[in-house]
């Protein structure tokens, strides 16, 4: 018998139930294929039970939440609720209280995916983001004074420490040296690129910039290390994305270049996620949102859920399962779905959802 995982699932808000149904039943179908075993908990947390009780994720969720090997999510937000309480007060204090340090972002083109970028296909649009998740601007440090008055000031800090750095750094140089493209073709050295803004933030990417070169030199040697600022990056995202392996970046820049990367590999039907803490417990999502007018249709595209689930189980070892569910993605955006977009993709969610299960299965 195969090991069992105790997975914390947590649908929220909007599509996130309808999705994560479906994340859910290509994990179970490769759980018999592959012969271990998932042990699910289901979670309210969200805008419903927010309005109902007022209670976003409390400390003691927290706490039940460490038990756990993994944690799937579906999506937060909620129209009823201003913005920030359910993005704060859930999704960033998971991240924070769970220590989950790294945000793995895969910008893959599969194939059949149609992608904005002219002449681009599944061989260009190939890379990885390792956004740091829990520093810089998200750490709320900052605030208002004379608020309200005509000479307000609002102050918000990007904050980074050594630590923070290094440890982003190093896990983005062992996946580099893992993962890379060039480990896959067994080519050239593989590549790590840090995407930064040197020129005008010289006290936070100083820092980061001296951190990659130290510690790449030191133990990295192999890696070879390439700079952009990130503004280049989104210009080179769209004109050369081939040139890309591997990038690290701080947690804004990490925001924003990867609604960039998830628009050149098919949109958010298609785009996943892992916040990952390397020694703790990880949680995984789909990088779109709640997509209100979409609730309760059954057209949303659940493939980036049920990609979100790939990458879980590749964390917790299973491999071969995690190859399986996207090579059986891939079958279906070559072969079945007319569209990534939601409503336009000839088949409903729960369909798409039977399409990459039976592939698994079979
Ligand atoms: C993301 C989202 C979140 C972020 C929001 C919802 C707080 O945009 O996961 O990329 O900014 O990290
Ligand atoms: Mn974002």
């Amino acid at each position: 018998m195969g090991k069992s995982y105790k997975i914390a699932v947590m649908p929220g808000d909007g599509t996130g139930p309808e999705v994560t149904v479906e994340a859910v039943k290509v994990l179970n179908a490769a759980a018999e294929k592959f012969g271990f075993k998932l042990d699910l908990t289901e979670f309210d947390f969200g805008g419903e039970r927010y309005k109902r009780t007022g209670e976003t994720l409390p400390d003691s969720a927290i706490e039940e939440l460490r038990k756990f090997d993994s944690i799937l999510l579906g999506a937060i937000g909620h129209p009823d609720v201003a913005p920030g309480i359910l993005e704060k007060g859930i999704l960033l204090k998971a991240r924070f209280e769970l220590d989950q340090y790294i945000n793995l972002r895969p910008v893959k083109l599969y194939p059949g995916v149609e992608t904005p970028l002219k002449d681009k296909g599944p061989d260009d649009v190939d890379f990885v983001v390792v956004r740091e998740n829990t520093g810089g601007l998200y750490t709320g440090t900052g605030g208002f004074s004379m608020k309200g008055t005509a000479e307000e000031v609002a102050v918000q800090s990007a904050v980074y420490t050594r630590f923070m750095v290094d440890r982003c750094l190093k896990y983005a140089f062992e996946y580099a040296r893992k993962y890379g493209k060039k480990a896959r073709d067994k080519g050239d050295n593989n590549t790590l690129a840090l995407s930064g803004k040197t020129n005008v933030l010289t006290y936070v990417y100083d820092l980061w910039e001296r951190a990659f070169h130290e510690m790449g030199e030191k133990d990295y040697p192999d890696i070879v290390r390439e700079y952009y600022h990130v503004d280049a990056t989104c210009m080179w995202f769209v004109k050369n994305p081939e040139w890309f392996d591997v990038i690290v970046t701080g947690n804004m820049f990490g925001d924003i270049i990867t609604d960039l990367g998830a628009m050149i590999q098919g949109g958010m039907g298609i785009a996943a996620g892992g916040n990952l803490n390397p020694e703790g417990v990880s949680m995984f999502e789909p990088i779109g949102g709640s997509a209100p007018k979409y609730t309760g249709k059954g057209v949303i595209n659940p493939l980036a859920a049920i990609c979100a689930g790939q990458m879980m189980l590749e964390t917790l070892g299973e491999d071969e399962a995690a190859i399986k569910i996207e090579d059986s993605v891939k079958f279906v955006t070559a072969n079945k779905l007319k569209s990534m977009q939601a409503g336009r993709m000839g088949y409903s969610t729960s369909a798409v959802g039977d399409l990459v299960a039976e592939a698994v299965a079979g």
